[in-house]
Formats: structure tokens, C-alpha cells, sequence
């Protein structure tokens, strides 16, 4: 039976996913900062720290698989938490386990970003140089700086760096055997687009971002792809970004690709 680690396992699509997996027949214990195997706070470098340590002792260091899914939206408060959770968050735990998933069964990994990732290009983002650094107390400091806009850009910028971070790691995973993708969601109906649209700066964006297929997904669709992504049938498949946004990106950015 496979084991994988999940975060974000109490809501949203990371619950629909742990429901998937299980369903799959995997083992997947569950990171949250509540209701689940392993509570934990991802905003901070020792709650990262701390979880990577409990995922370890749970899985005598080895692991087949990871997802990661918890996030913060662009409504949360201050913007730099969004940041630590969405971007490091997702580079510690990537880093702090790959030694855990080379010792596992056919081993792979996905990071839920977001088609906000493809908002912004990378050359021009805001958070790209101290992101790349590692300095989160700089990445902070200019989303809170950055008045109205620092949710937006906590959240676009947060999850286009983590979908280049997962690129950039393609060649290093690959020759380690380990997969690694990242999932694209547009809008999905969960606790977390609720709050984006009761938050009056937000409602509006939210609610014109209809995409070409005319609804919003469940997260269950969402799942079907990340578990997709995490099974054999992906044998092949790594260091690519899916897109499951019902052709927003598509009618969004037709020519780039
Ligand atoms: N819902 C959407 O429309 C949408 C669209 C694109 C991408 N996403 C991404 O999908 C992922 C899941 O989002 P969702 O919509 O299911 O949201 P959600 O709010 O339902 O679930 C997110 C989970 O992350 C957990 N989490 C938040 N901060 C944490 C922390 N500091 N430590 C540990 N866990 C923490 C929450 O407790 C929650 O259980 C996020 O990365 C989000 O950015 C969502």
C-alpha cells in the first residue's frame, strides 16, 4: 500500500483528494493545522520544521508520495501569510522530503498551484528575486507594503514562483526518480472561494472569472487529476503544470503556452 503525505487534508480540494487516494488504495496521512494526522502551521519556518520531523518518525523515512495542497487565498490577512504558506510551504516540505520519496515505490509528488501562476511571468514578478532567495521576510515585507494590491500579488506571485520552483526542480527529481508536477485550478467551489467572495474586494474579480465551460469545478475534479498525476498511468509525465481551469488559461492566454 502506497504512502503519501497531504497537506491541506481538512478542506477543499486537499479533502477530496485524500478521499481519491484512499480510494486508490494509498495510505495518506493528512497535514493541517487541524482535524488531521499530522497538525501543523505551514506559515512558519518551524511549523514547516516541525512537520517535516512528524512525517519522517510516521513513515520511517520513506515515502512514495506527496501532494500538497494547502493554501491561502488572496482575502487572508496579513498577504504575507498567503505567501509563507502558499510558496514556502510548498519549497521546504518539497525539499525537507525528497530523501523520504527516493526510498519509495515508484515515487511522485504534486504541488497544487493555481492558473493564477500564470498570471504574471516570472521576469516580472515582484516577489521572484527574494522568493528565489529564500528570503521570506523580504517576500513578506513587499506584499504587505504594497497596500490594496498585496493580496493579489501575494497570491499570483506566491503561485507563480512555486510552479517555476517545481520546474526547476524537474531535472534533480528526475534523476533522483522521483515525479513531480504541478496541478492548475481555476476556480473551484471551496471554503476558500467563499471567502474571496465575501470579501467585497474580491467578490467582483471572483465573480467574472467564469471560465469557457461556463461553472466552476468541484474539488472532486480537481482530484481526479492530482490522483491521476500520482498513479502509474503517469509513468511519464513530470515537471509539467496541468491545467484544470475549464479553458480558462486557454481563452485567457491563447497564444502562450
Ligand atoms: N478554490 C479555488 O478556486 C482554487 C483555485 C486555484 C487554486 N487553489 C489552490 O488549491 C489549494 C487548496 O485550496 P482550497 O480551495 O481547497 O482551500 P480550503 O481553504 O478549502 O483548503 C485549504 C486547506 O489548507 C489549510 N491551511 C491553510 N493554512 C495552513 C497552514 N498555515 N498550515 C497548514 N495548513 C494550512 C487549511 O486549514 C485548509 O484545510 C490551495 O493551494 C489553493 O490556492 C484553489
Amino acid at each position: 500500500m502506497p504512502t503519501t503525505l497531504l497537506t491541506g487534508s481538512a478542506s477543499g480540494i486537499g479533502a477530496a483528494t485524500k478521499a481519491a487516494l484512499e480510494a486508490q488504495g494509498h495510505r495518506v496521512i493528512g497535514v493541517d493545522l487541524r482535524n488531521a494526522d499530522i497538525c501543523g502551521d505551514l506559515s512558519t519556518a518551524a511549523g514547516r520544521q516541525a512537520v517535516v520531523q512528524a512525517a519522517l518518525e510516521q513513515t520511517q523515512g520513506r515515502l512514495d508520495g506527496l501532494v500538497l495542497c494547502a493554501g491561502l487565498g488572496a482575502q487572508v490577512q496579513p498577504a504575507s501569510k498567503a505567501v509563507s504558506v502558499n510558496y514556502f510551504g510548498v519549497v521546504d516540505l518539497l525539499d525537507g522530503l525528497l530523501p523520504a520519496l527516493q526510498k519509495g515505490q515508484q515515487p511522485a509528488a504534486v504541488v497544487v498551484s493555481s492558473v493564477a501562476s500564470a498570471q504574471l511571468a516570472w521576469d516580472k514578478n515582484p516577489l521572484a528575486a527574494a522568493l528565489a532567495a529564500g528570503d521570506e521576510a523580504q517576500a513578506g515585507a513587499i506584499v504587505d507594503g504594497a497596500g490594496e494590491r498585496g493580496g493579489n500579488l501575494a497570491y499570483a506571485g506566491s503561485k507563480n514562483a512555486v510552479t517555476v520552483a517545481v520546474r526547476q526542480r524537474a531535472k534533480a527529481w528526475g534523476q533522483a526518480g522521483v515525479r513531480l508536477n504541478t496541478v492548475a485550478p481555476g476556480a473551484v467551489e471551496t471554503p476558500l472561494l467563499q471567502a474571496g467572495l465575501q470579501d467585497a474586494r474580491f467578490a467582483e474579480a471572483i465573480k467574472n472569472f467564469v471560465a469557457p465551460l461556463g461553472r466552476r469545478a468541484e474539488p472532486a475534479e480537481i482530484a481526479a487529476t492530482v490522483a491521476f498525476l500520482m498513479g502509474p498511468q503517469a509513468s511519464f509525465v513530470h515537471g509539467t503544470q496541468l491545467f484544470v481551469d475549464g479553458g480558462m488559461d486557454a481563452m485567457v492566454r491563447p497564444t502562450q503556452f
